[in-house]
């Protein structure tokens, strides 16, 4: 039997994190240059349910039974069998790789799963449609993020630009002209799951200090729509400019992202802003096609350990 194989993008946020786990709008958009791939192979020679994983970015190999229920990579494949009331699995071997870096806010383990849903539910003969992939995605991210809004997931699963909103049936963009990003990697590495806990611990201490910065948030994100639908591109720029100070304000940014967002503004970018959860990770800047390269290897030069440039159309 033919391998089977599956992948899903990567992603950024372009507007409205963390105000998005507040019920407040935000607008992301997958990115194909980076992929979470997923292999499977039948092991005829093995027992049933036998099923090795290798995926060495992580530095995993291991049989799925050697690997705790809450692994992430085990609890996409459990969530897939159960969801074709599969009772035993075929053996097989699952292969990972993903060019995604990690704890970066670009969605690695959000592709992952994806990846592992639609490959392992492929190899069953019963590959599963988006709205169980997107599922099978969310409750993974459960356990990276604890409380995660599901945009990851979302955006990842149907690799579109999408205006989310919690608990909303999701809304997909149409990007009336294209839009050029240059996305850098500070090379700090800053888990999802932390940075979020601690905006939700100071807004519990202090609910009133935040929801107007969340709602602030809110606005800009659903003016950037109006932007990005009915092609104003030149005002998304600033409402990017916007929205990092506002993560500035919410103290999840840090020395190094804001100095790459500075540089992309001083080297000619139309707006900047960290991305995703923040402290580290990607930041992401607006540029004109024509000015992308030469962005880029500014940011390099201020210490970036990576850049991808890609257009949202
Ligand atoms: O996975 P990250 O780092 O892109 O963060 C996701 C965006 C947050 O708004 C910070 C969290 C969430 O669940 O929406």
């Amino acid at each position: 039997m033919p391998a089977v194989y599956a992948s899903a993008p990567g992603k950024i946020i372009l507007f409205g994190e963390h105000a998005v786990v507040y019920g407040r709008p935000a607008i992301a958009a997958p990115v194909t240059q980076v992929q979470a791939k997923a292999y499977v192979l039948a092991n005829p020679s093995a027992a049933p349910g036998h099923v090795e994983i290798d995926a060495p970015a992580i530095a995993l190999h291991a049989r799925l039974d050697e690997l705790d229920e809450q692994h992430p990579i085990a609890y996409a494949i459990r969530l897939s069998q159960q969801k074709l009331a599969v009772d035993r699995l075929p053996a097989f071997k699952l292969r990972i790789s993903s060019t995604i870096p990690i704890a970066a806010g670009l969605g690695s383990g959000a592709a992952i799963s994806a990846a592992v849903a639609r490959v392992v539910s492929g190899f069953l003969g019963r590959p599963l449609p988006d709205t169980e992939v997107n599922d099978i995605a969310f409750r993974v991210d459960q356990i990276y993020h604890g409380t995660p809004s599901g945009i990851d997931n979302t955006v990842i699963t149907y690799a579109r630009p999408i205006y989310f909103i919690r608990g909303m049936p999701v809304e997909f963009l149409t990007v009336y002209r294209p839009l050029t990003i240059v996305i850098a990697n500070s090379g700090i590495l800053s888990p999802t799951g932390v940075v979020v806990g601690d905006v939700r611990q100071r807004y519990q201490a202090d609910p009133s200090a935040y929801e107007p910065l969340f709602d602030q948030i809110a606005m800009i994100a659903a003016h950037a729509r109006e932007d990005i639908v009915h092609g104003d591109p030149e005002n998304l720029g600033a409402l990017m400019n916007q929205n990092h100070h506002l993560l500035q304000r919410l103290n999840v940014s840090c020395a190094e992202v804001d100095c790459l967002v500075e540089e992309a503004l001083a080297n000619g970018a139309l707006g900047a802003k960290l991305c995703g959860a923040g402290r580290g990770g990607n930041m992401i800047a607006l540029v004109d096609d024509n000015a992308a390269e030469s962005v880029a290897m500014a940011l390099q030069s201020a210490g970036a350990v990576g850049t991808i440039i890609t257009r949202i159309s």
